[in-house]
């Protein structure tokens, strides 16, 4: 009580890109943010599939240390179960200012679509959009369904933001890590914070 530091509310699905979820957590946590912190079944199984056990739920500190550096030491983070329902993230009268799923599995998304709200990611983002708050969904799937495609729509019709996990190119990546920075950039732009993951286009690529 009587932080004043910006919460934001962060899921995990079990759709393919962890680094993407690790490094928009560790960019959150650099600039000082409380993040609460909902990973799915799915969810945790990718952290593992993906990064290694290193990079389970429960060692996520450390490893985010190890990774990006002690700077994530500025923030703090809360990790709900998804299974509650009853957690403070599912009501409207918790000040969480924003939230982003990253990355967002096709059933999150489509849960989100048509406001089931059967877990607490699926729950809090529904929150979001009622209390017209920042909603952020980063979905990751490709070839997609008519049904997928119309989920999107029906998510940015609700006010929510789809940011695609589609990194660019023109800021020339010479590592996996700099395409996950510029998704990372675009997450917590859309989320409102100042940050220096990518370099701004200058009008012309450099080489
Ligand atoms: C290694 C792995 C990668 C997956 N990648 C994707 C993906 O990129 N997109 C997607 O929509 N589902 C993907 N799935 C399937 C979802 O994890 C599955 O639909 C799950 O039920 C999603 O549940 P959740 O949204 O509660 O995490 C993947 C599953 C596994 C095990």
């Amino acid at each position: 009580m009587g932080d004043s530091r910006p919460s934001i509310a962060i899921g995990i699905t079990g759709a393919s890109g962890a680094v993407y979820a690790t490094r928009t957590l560790a960019a959150l946590l650099e600039r000082g943010a409380h993040v609460e912190l909902i990973v799915s079944d799915y969810g945790r199984r990718l952290l593992r599939d993906e990064l290694g056990d290193a990079a389970a739920v429960e060692r996520l500190m450390p490893y985010l240390t190890e990774r990006y550096g002690a700077g994530v030491a500025a923030g703090t983070f809360t990790l709900h179960s998804n299974r509650d329902l009853g957690a403070t993230l599912a009501s409207g009268s918790h000040g969480c200012s924003g939230m982003a799923i990253v990355p967002c599995s096709m059933k999150t998304l489509a849960a989100i679509a048509h406001g089931l709200s059967r877990n607490l990611i699926d729950r809090a983002a529904d929150v979001m959009l009622k209390e017209r708050r920042r909603l952020v969904i980063v979905p990751r799937e490709t070839p997609m369904s008519l049904p997928q495609l119309r989920n999107m729509v029906l998510c940015a019709e609700a006010g929510a933001m789809m940011l695609p996990a589609m990194p660019a190119f023109y800021q020339q990546p010479k590592t996996l890590d700099d395409l996950a920075d510029f998704i990372a950039g675009k997450v917590l732009a859309a989320l409102g914070f100042e940050h220096d993951l990518y370099p701004a286009w200058a009008g012309r690529v450099d080489h």
